[in-house]
Order: C-alpha cells, then sequence, then structure tokens
C-alpha cells in the first residue's frame, strides 16, 4: 500500500553504523527516480552515491540536523548515517528554474519511499552549503547541489501523530527519545 509505505517513511536521524552500504545498493534507488516525472521531461536532476566513510562525515559536518531540537546533537556519536546520495541539478542541461525544485522533491520522495521499502531510511537535508558540498566532493560546476539524501537503517523510533489544538507542527521528543511528527488531519487539509 502507498499509504502504508509513506507513512513508514519518516525523517530519522539516529543509525546503526553497522549497517555499510555499496555503491550498487544505492544505485538501485537511483535507478528507480531516475523514472520520476520531470517538468517538460528535461531531467535535468544527476546523482553522486557517497558510501566512503570519511566522504560520508565529511558531509555530515556541513549538514545541519534538527533545527526545532537545539538541544539535541543529531544524529548522535556512533549513530551517524552510512551513505549519503547527493541530488545534483546539472546546468549544462538546463537552467535551474522554479520548475527543477519540484523535480527535486519528486525524485527525493521517490529515493526515500524505494529506501524504506528496501528496510532503509534516512533524511532530506536542505540545510547546507552547495559550494562546500560540491568543493568537497571535487564535483564538476556544471552540478549544482540541491538536496542532501542521508541514509543508513535507523535505530531509533518516530511516530506521527496529531497536531494539538495549539495547531503547533513542530517535530518534538518525550523523555525516552521517542520523535513525534504532527500531521495536519485530512479535514485541516481539504478546502471547503
Ligand atoms: C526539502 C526538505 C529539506 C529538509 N532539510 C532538513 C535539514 O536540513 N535537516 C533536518 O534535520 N531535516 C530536514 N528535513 C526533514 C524535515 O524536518 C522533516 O521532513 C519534517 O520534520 C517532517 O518529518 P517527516 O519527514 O518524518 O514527516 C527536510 C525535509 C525536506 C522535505
Amino acid at each position: 500500500m502507498v499509504k502504508e509505505l509513506v507513512a513508514s517513511s519518516r525523517s530519522f536521524r539516529s543509525f546503526d553504523e553497522s549497517k555499510v552500504f555499496t555503491a550498487k545498493e544505492l544505485e538501485t534507488l537511483v535507478d528507480t527516480a531516475r523514472f520520476s516525472s520531470s517538468a517538460a521531461n528535461r531531467q535535468p536532476l544527476k546523482y553522486k552515491i557517497c558510501v566512503d566513510k570519511a566522504e560520508v562525515e565529511k558531509l555530515l559536518s556541513l549538514t545541519k540536523w534538527a533545527g526545532f531540537l537545539p538541544d539535541l546533537n543529531l544524529p548522535p556519536e556512533g549513530h551517524h548515517p552510512t551513505a549519503f546520495i547527493v541530488i545534483c541539478h546539472d546546468t549544462s542541461v538546463c537552467p535551474e528554474t522554479k520548475y527543477s525544485a519540484v523535480d527535486v522533491g519528486i525524485a527525493a520522495q521517490t529515493i526515500m519511499l524505494a529506501a524504506c521499502e528496501g528496510g532503509y531510511g534516512g533524511c532530506m537535508i536542505g540545510a547546507f552549503d552547495p559550494d562546500a558540498v560540491s568543493d568537497a566532493l571535487r564535483l564538476s560546476l556544471k552540478y549544482r547541489p540541491v538536496l542532501l539524501l542521508a541514509l543508513g537503517i535507523p535505530d531509533e523510533m518516530v511516530f506521527i501523530t496529531e497536531i494539538g489544538k495549539d495547531g503547533d507542527t513542530k517535530y518534538f521528543r518525550d523523555k525516552m527519545g521517542i520523535h513525534y511528527v504532527p500531521k495536519r488531519s485530512l479535514e485541516s487539509v481539504l478546502i471547503d
């Protein structure tokens, strides 16, 4: 069921580091994403797969996680993601437009759903400096990093919850460290 897959595919910020990916494993995720819809079918997105530990740690150091939980240092030491897929816009295919961001979202969600189906999980990361990522990976200037997908085997619990009366959509954690993600109700997202 697509609905169940989407509901299971949460943002995870703690991982079992004993699971190391091969580039081939992650290629299967990209192989699924490449069938995604694309504005004018231009398909400007290219993907850099990173599984080397030093490279993953370097990328991790360039990212910011869980801005609503500033007291927590996520992902925790010893629970880092073990791979990244860097979604890049290939400017030699076409310039970035408002539609390329839509392509990125579709591709990112497709990869995260495929990862979830395969027993992995992760977190989309938009909080990074594209130039720093480009330098770290020695990417050609034509590739503009637009979204990072941190991946691994999640070792934390994340649940969807209802939004309270105060209407606050911020995610939060309880004393046990369980992460809750408030989602708007069906009624509240339907326009009369
Ligand atoms: C485009 C995009 C960028 C995001 N960037 C970050 C980020 O930089 N750091 C982070 O910890 N989470 C990031 N997230 C994850 C969101 O915080 C997360 O989707 C949100 O809290 C809802 O949780 P859920 O994905 O489990 O539904 C990003 C999500 C999206 C869609």
